[in-house]
């Protein structure tokens, strides 16, 4: 365990009430979710069309019913419960130290650990519309069951989650912008940042205190100021609120 990085960054969350966390899929999977891009990840597993194609505006529109096959085996797991990196960032929110949790993952996880303020940059699956005429649905609409979930108005039913060809959030977008801009200390955690417009964001901090902490390595560890390789859930369990 990197002891030093880790005083290093005890040392700067104990002076500072502005730390910002920016997450991805590498977040969730100490809760037994798979991320997209390791070796056992959800991009690496059979399937009859590559995921990134399942995820996709185009493929949903073409094929709901496997979209909800995809959709039903491998984004809704049953049971799964925020870990110790959820719990931490909920924490440091408490305390006044963090002032928002923007992630890329679509699971809900750090609400559910009690984090108040969390920009969900692709959406999330607790969350469906009906794609005709927008008409709100509760999840249990288009995760539990079989087939194709219709509204009242005969449209398909689909998850508030941006698939691929989909644009962001610009609201949501502009105030992660902002958050970022602002921080002074970005912890970046559980993402590979292969993916934009979200990996971009790293760009708008301005502060000398860039965190990376993240199994593998990233496209960015030479711009952060301390890189942690270690497992995100071990690391925020040796931060001191
Ligand atoms: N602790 C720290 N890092 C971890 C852990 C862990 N316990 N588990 C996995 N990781 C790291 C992996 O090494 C990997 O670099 O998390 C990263 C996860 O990267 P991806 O699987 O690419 O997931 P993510 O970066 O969130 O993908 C971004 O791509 O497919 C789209 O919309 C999807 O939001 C997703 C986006």
């Amino acid at each position: 365990m990197d002891i030093q990085g880790i005083k290093t960054l005890n040392d700067w969350i104990r002076d500072s009430d502005n730390v910002v966390f920016f997450g991805g899929a590498g977040v969730s999977t100490e809760s037994g979710i798979p991320d997209f891009r390791s070796v056992d990840g959800l991009y690496h597993q059979k399937w009859s069309y590559p995921p990134e194609e399942i995820l996709s505006h185009s493929f949903f529109e073409r094929d709901p019913a496997e979209y909800y096959r995809f959709h039903r085996e491998k984004l809704v797991l049953d049971g799964v419960q925020p870990n110790r990196a959820h719990r931490k960032l909920a924490e440091l929110e408490e305390a006044g130290k963090l002032r928002a949790v923007i992630t890329q993952n679509i699971d809900g996880l750090h609400q559910a650990a009690g984090s108040k303020k969390v920009l969900e940059l692709h959406g999330s699956i607790l969350r469906a519309y009906c794609s005709r005429c927008r008409k709100p649905w509760p999840e249990e609409a288009i995760n539990h069951g079989t087939g194709i979930p219709r509204c009242d108005c005969g449209g398909v039913i689909r998850p508030d989650i941006v698939l691929y060809e989909e644009p962001l959030d610009q609201d949501i977008m502009e105030e992660a912008v902002r958050y970022i801009r602002n921080a002074e200390i970005l912890i970046i955690g559980g993402t590979s940042l292969n993916v934009y417009p979200a990996a971009g964001l790293i760009r708008y901090y301005r502060g000398n205190k860039l965190v990376l902490v993240n199994l593998s390595e990233t496209p960015y560890d030479s711009y952060a100021n301390l890189v942690i390789h270690e497992k995100i859930g071990e690391v925020f369990s040796q931060i001191t609120v």
